[in-house]
């Protein structure tokens, strides 16, 4: 058939003309335009593309058919503002990242020397000197026993590859069947499939399922509401260390890779364990071969009073997820500790680890993490987070005399503040009160009251904190105040 007459008689060309016709208009891009017009753009314009074209993460958008969108527009010290020109106290550190403060100049100024130096150069096959460099300064500020850094860009990545070094390091070293991981109730690691398997919030992962099998919960160390009494915190935690061992000997030993454990659980509120916890934890994985792994993306960097939660707790893990605060967030970076046992099986021969990020181990983002922790130095930032934790602590427990607050729990700068419907019984709120009171008040009410944290409701309802470790106690009190004004209301509309 010649193509002429192929073309005339198609039908499937016949089928797809009225479609092709009715297809949607290209969508306007207003702001766009106007930025091309060189006119002036703000909130308003802001405003109405956001809600018409982003996907903001973890977020319901319903309300911004009604409502505006938060926009940030600039931060400065411990300090956010927003794009009304609202002023608010950065009382979450961006996301667990900003430890530093915000808007460092060293930070800008490591990031330019670095682009026009170097602007990248990915670590496949390759090296570049600040990732070497930070390798080893990260080395020198880590736990002991570690001696190999894996750089990523954030903590996802961080769990996912630690996962994939330990099935691939068992497999090499003659336990093939050893790939099962095991973690905690409520913990939150991440978000990729893998990762999504190792994260305990079954809310979080049903409509990604079926998620990779192997992968298995034991109970976190929520003290608060332990299932029955203890004799002291101690006791629960070696409790909690032994369902360890049970899940592990439910699953065969000859299975267990990994367990990954957080050194203050932020999903589910701020849930600390005592050394004791840590140190039973320890024994186990040691008597059983299983990699320790300290999922420290939010507890790294100083929020804990070290630099590490792993040295302030003693964890002794065998590899240490971080991210975040590596470089105050002024970059994406995340970077693997690893012991040297993990690397031997890949010196020789012909092994390969087939795995790694286009930007992990960037060059801009290793120049402002070296920038970053050379400022925690110089303004002994960690020094000041433990000498100040108690004082935190203090002011937050002024807020025990409202009838609201259950819990106040944490360690370094990083609290939660459980709420409670009756404090003797420590009834909990149920799903519909949560939702009223949570997404229906509290998070609007902090923000107007000039506050940005988050209320949280993974587990238990709760107010997280982590404000920048360049906080004092002019800030705690700051939030403290603001707290009380909005959990006052708060009491009043659960009690309409
Ligand atoms: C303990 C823990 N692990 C992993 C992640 C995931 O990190 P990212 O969002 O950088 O991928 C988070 C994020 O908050 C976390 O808190």
């Amino acid at each position: 058939m010649a193509i002429s007459e192929s073309k005339k008689t198609n039908p499937l060309t016949n089928l797809l003309k009225p479609l092709l016709k009715k297809a949607p208009a290209e969508p306007k891009l207003a702001l766009l335009e106007a930025m091309q017009e060189g006119k002036v753009v703000g909130d308003k314009e802001w405003q109405k593309s956001g809600k018409e074209h982003s996907w903001l993460h973890f977020t319901r958008h319903s309300p911004f058919s009604k409502g505006d969108m938060n926009i940030i527009v600039r931060g400065e010290g411990h300090y956010i503002y927003d794009s009304k020109g609202n002023q608010l106290i950065d009382g979450l550190s961006g996301l667990f990242t900003c430890n530093a403060g915000h808007g460092r100049p060293e930070l800008a100024a490591a990031a330019q020397k670095q682009m026009l130096e170097l602007d990248f150069m990915p670590l496949w096959s390759y090296g570049h000197p600040r990732a070497i460099e930070l390798a080893e300064k990260l080395l020198s500020i880590g736990p002991e026993g570690m001696n190999r850094i894996f750089f990523t860009t954030g903590g996802t990545e961080g769990v996912e590859s630690a996962w994939k070094i330990a099935k691939q390091y068992f497999k090499m070293t003659g336990k093939p069947q050893k790939h099962k991981v095991i973690s905690r109730m409520t913990a939150y690691h991440g978000t990729s499939h893998g990762a999504l398997s190792i994260t305990g919030i079954p809310a979080f992962k049903q409509m990604f399922e079926p998620l990779v099998p192997s992968a298995f919960r034991v109970p976190n160390t929520n003290y608060y509401r332990a299932p029955h009494e203890f004799a002291n915190e101690d006791e629960f935690g070696i409790w909690a260390a032994n369902r360890l061992e049970e899940a592990i000997l439910f699953e065969g030993p000859d299975t267990v890779a990994a367990f990954f454990v957080e050194p203050i659980q932020n999903a589910g509120g701020c849930f600390t364990a005592p050394k004791a916890y840590f140190k039973r934890i320890r024994e186990i994985c040691t008597k059983y071969d299983v990699i320790l792994v300290a999922d420290e993306t939010i507890t790294g960097y100083g929020r804990t009073g070290e630099w590490f939660g792993s040295i302030r707790y003693d964890i002794q893990p065998d590899m240490m997820i971080t991210a975040k605060a590596i470089t105050s967030g002024a970059q994406p970076l995340g970077a693997l500790f690893l012991k040297e046992k993990f690397f031997e099986p890949f010196k020789d021969g012909t092994s390969t680890l087939a795995h790694g990020y286009t930007f992990g181990g960037h060059p801009v983002a290793c120049a402002v993490a070296l920038a970053n922790l050379e400022i925690f130095e110089k303004e002994n930032l960690i020094d000041r987070a433990r000498t100040n934790s108690p004082i935190f602590r203090k002011t937050l427990e002024k807020l025990y005399d409202l009838p609201i607050v259950g819990d106040v729990r944490g360690d370094g700068y990083f609290f939660a503040v459980e709420i409670v419907k009756d404090k003797k019984t420590k009834e909990t709120l149920s799903r519909a009160e949560s939702e009223k009171l949570l997404r229906g008040f509290l998070n609007n009410a902090l923000l107007e009251a000039g506050i940005y944290c988050r209320a949280d409701d993974r587990g238990d309802p709760v107010i997280q904190l982590a404000p920048p470790l360049t906080c004092g106690p002019k800030e705690f009190d700051q939030i403290e105040a603001i707290l009380r004004k909005v959990l006052i209301e708060a009491w009043k509309r659960l009690n309409s």
